[in-house]
């Protein structure tokens, strides 16, 4: 399945349906609505949030061989490192090597910018996530907390791209 995989960094706001990757942040992060607190950002995610992130951030998007989007990663400057997040695959095709993929894409192109370390944050309750992080490359370099809570909610997991 992979082979047929094609990753995509995205130019112009017309080259992608923000439509569809909204759907698909709603459809990949729906199974963490009863183990994560606070619950996620994804959640309240809009075509219109897409949109100001696309003109900040940088965008790479997953295809099929039909063309059709199944995931996505973003990428944020910021400063001497780049930082991912809504990292999503559409579950009908989880565990095909596309959230692997998009990682490697955003981290050669971090590196290619000069960039250090790709961080990321994710939350204490998702251990697969975090396994899924270290299998890349990634280790836990500090812990978070959401305003409002007392305890910590998110690791911080950083990579360093030197080594790639
Ligand atoms: C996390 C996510 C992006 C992974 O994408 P994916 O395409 O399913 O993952 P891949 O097929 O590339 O998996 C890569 C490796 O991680 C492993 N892996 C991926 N997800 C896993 C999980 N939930 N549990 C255990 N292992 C997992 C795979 O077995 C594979 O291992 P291998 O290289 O030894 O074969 C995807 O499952 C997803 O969209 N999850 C919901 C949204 C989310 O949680 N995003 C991350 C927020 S921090």
């Amino acid at each position: 399945m992979t082979s047929s995989i094609e990753i995509t960094h995205i130019n112009a706001p017309d080259d992608v349906s923000f439509e569809r990757l909204v759907e698909i942040l709603l459809a990949a992060f729906a199974f963490q609505d009863d183990i994560v607190d606070p619950p996620s950002s994804a959640k309240s995610v809009s075509v219109s949030e897409l949109q100001w992130r696309f003109a900040r951030d940088t965008l790479f998007v997953a295809r099929d061989g039909n063309g059709n989007i199944i995931g996505q990663i973003w990428i944020e400057d910021v400063g001497k490192d780049a930082y991912l997040y809504k990292l999503s695959v559409d579950p009908a095709v989880k565990g095909a090597g596309i959230g692997k993929a998009l990682v490697e894409a955003a981290c050669a192109f971090a590196r290619d910018r000069g960039k250090q370390h790709m961080r990321l944050s994710v939350r204490i309750e998702l251990e697969d996530n975090i396994a899924f992080f270290k299998s890349r490359g990634f280790a836990i370099v500090g812990e978070g907390v959401h305003d409002g809570y007392d305890r910590t909610t998110f690791w911080k997991m950083a990579r360093d791209l030197q080594q790639i």
